[in-house]
């Protein structure tokens, strides 16, 4: 891994859903890209709720559908994370906020920021909506989501840093 990685945590409630759907989409894409070496990718959820769990199976499921492997084990994003990433993105506003408020936040130099900001097809301070309690579009809306977010991402950090 270079010095100058740049380090990525996509953030949502559990972290069974969203964030490990982004997650899995967003190392295929530096994968791809050839950037594996400068790009580190990790999620995380604000709850504690489902810590220790693998991707929920829907989620999963619709991923596999499209190629990705969800790899993630749930855990609770904590004040120590805002040291060791440079890209704290919330997958929705409750999410932004619950993290806005934690101590770390206060000194976080990277971007702390709504995960959908950087589709530039996505109004500005859009949700990824929690497709948890809903039906199997749900799970393959998100998945569009997060190909089109990740993307974007994509773009503005080699953008960024010029790669
Ligand atoms: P996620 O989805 O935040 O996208 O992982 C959810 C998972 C679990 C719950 C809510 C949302 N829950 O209430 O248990």
């Amino acid at each position: 891994m270079s010095e100058d990685a740049v380090r990525v945590c996509f953030v949502c409630l559990g972290n069974i859903c969203r964030s490990p759907t982004a997650d899995g989409v967003m190392v295929a894409l530096v994968e791809q890209a050839g950037l594996s070496d400068r790009v580190v990718v990790d999620s995380a959820g604000t709850s504690a709720y489902h810590v220790g769990e693998g991707a929920d199976r829907r989620s999963a499921a619709v991923a596999r559908g499209r190629g990705y492997h969800l790899t993630s084990r749930s855990r609770q994003f904590v004040d120590a994370d805002f040291q060791r990433f440079d890209y704290v993105l919330a997958m929705d506003r409750s999410n932004l906020r619950n993290m806005q408020r934690m101590a770390g936040a206060r000194s976080f130099s990277g971007t702390l920021r709504l995960f959908r900001d950087f589709d530039p097809h996505s109004p500005p301070g859009a949700d990824t909506p929690d497709p948890y309690y809903g039906g199997p579009k749900g799970f393959d809306d998100v998945l569009d989501l997060c190909e089109r977010g990740c993307q974007g991402l994509l773009d503005h950090i080699k953008a960024e840093r010029g790669w």
